[in-house]
């Protein structure tokens, strides 16, 4: 089984990439960092996420703010705390002691081979990454979520991702780590709608519930940005770009961040060329097997609530 770390920003589509990389992983532990919303609020639900599946590791607290930008959060598409929606369970575990980035670079050091897959803003990696640069060349790879080879979510251009932290996201990308990539031309492709969350309600159990109330205030909040009751199912994405890669088909692509553009800052340029100026640096992740990506969800969540 692969071994792996998840970055997270939960998030109704962290939550779900928590349990499924606990199901189909051995998930070595949890970080967390400000996105969706601030950092405080999207700790408790990873604390909570992992309490109501019964993932037994440590959630520990990273950066609060991108590297240069200020904060900003995604209230319109994930509410204020990041798990507005659904009636919540009261919290009986807490967040681990000490810094996210500290955690990271010993466990990283510690143990060769491990994944890291950040679902949020890239700014713990790019701080660990800048501490011990040494991480680059014991991990197996990084596989995140973030950017898109097409349109973006929260500007025509830029994914959320990315745009929190550009400069973040641009040290990952340079860093030489092996990098797989999760877009939202990849991940628009597993589709959240009233079907799905009505199959996660099915299964009947209090986590579930919780996830299926959490996908239905994303699709209201979606319908009245986009005027449609469907949105991408992103973050699981990265994660089973690990545990499933057959699910993901990958291209070797030329990926660079843009910093300074006033209509484009936080874009991912992918270079689709034949002949691009740049060799790759990201397996571009371009079609998933949704269909199948939709039945490990419900697998996961299904096995991993059982287990509480
Ligand atoms: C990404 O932004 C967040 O809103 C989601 O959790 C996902 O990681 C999609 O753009
Ligand atoms: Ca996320």
């Amino acid at each position: 089984m692969v071994r792996l770390i998840v970055d997270c920003d939960p998030g109704h589509d962290d939550a779900v990439a928590l349990v499924v990389a606990a199901h189909f992983g051995e998930l070595v532990g949890v970080t967390t960092v400000g996105g969706n919303a601030p950092l405080r609020d999207v700790t408790t639900n990873a604390v909570l996420t992992c309490q109501m599946f019964g993932i037994d590791v440590d959630v520990r607290a990273g950066a609060d703010r991108p590297l240069v930008a200020a904060p900003r959060y995604a209230p319109q598409v994930h509410g204020v705390s990041g798990f507005s929606g659904p009636a919540l369970p009261p919290l009986e575990r807490s967040a681990a002691e000490g810094h996210a980035v500290d955690w990271l670079i010993e466990t990283i050091r510690g143990e060769e081979g491990l994944w890291l897959v950040p679902v949020g803003p890239m700014t713990n990696v790019a701080l660990a990454f800048r501490r011990a640069p040494d991480l680059v060349g014991r991990l197996a790879g990084v596989s995140f979520m973030g950017g898109s080879a097409t349109i973006g979510n929260h500007t025509p251009v830029a994914e959320f991702n990315v745009l929190v932290d550009p400069e973040a996201a641009a040290v990952v990308l340079g860093s030489g780590v092996p990098l797989r990539m999760a877009g939202l031309d990849l991940t628009e492709q597993f589709v959240v709608d009233d079907a799905l969350a009505a199959n996660v309600r099915s299964i009947g159990t209090p986590g579930a519930t919780v996830i299926a109330d959490l996908m239905l205030s994303y699709l209201d909040n979606i319908e009245s940005i986009r005027g449609e009751r469907r949105g991408g199912l992103h973050d699981p994405c990265a994660v089973l770009a690990v545990t499933h890669p057959d699910l993901v088909d990958h291209q070797p692509r030329s990926v660079a961040v843009e910093l300074n553009g006033t209509l484009t800052r936080g874009m991912t340029v992918v270079d689709r060329r034949k002949r691009p100026d740049a060799g790759p640096n990201v397996a571009h992740g371009h079609r998933i097997d949704h269909v199948t990506a939709r039945r490990l969800v419900i697998e996961a969540l299904t096995a991993q609530t059982a287990r509480t």
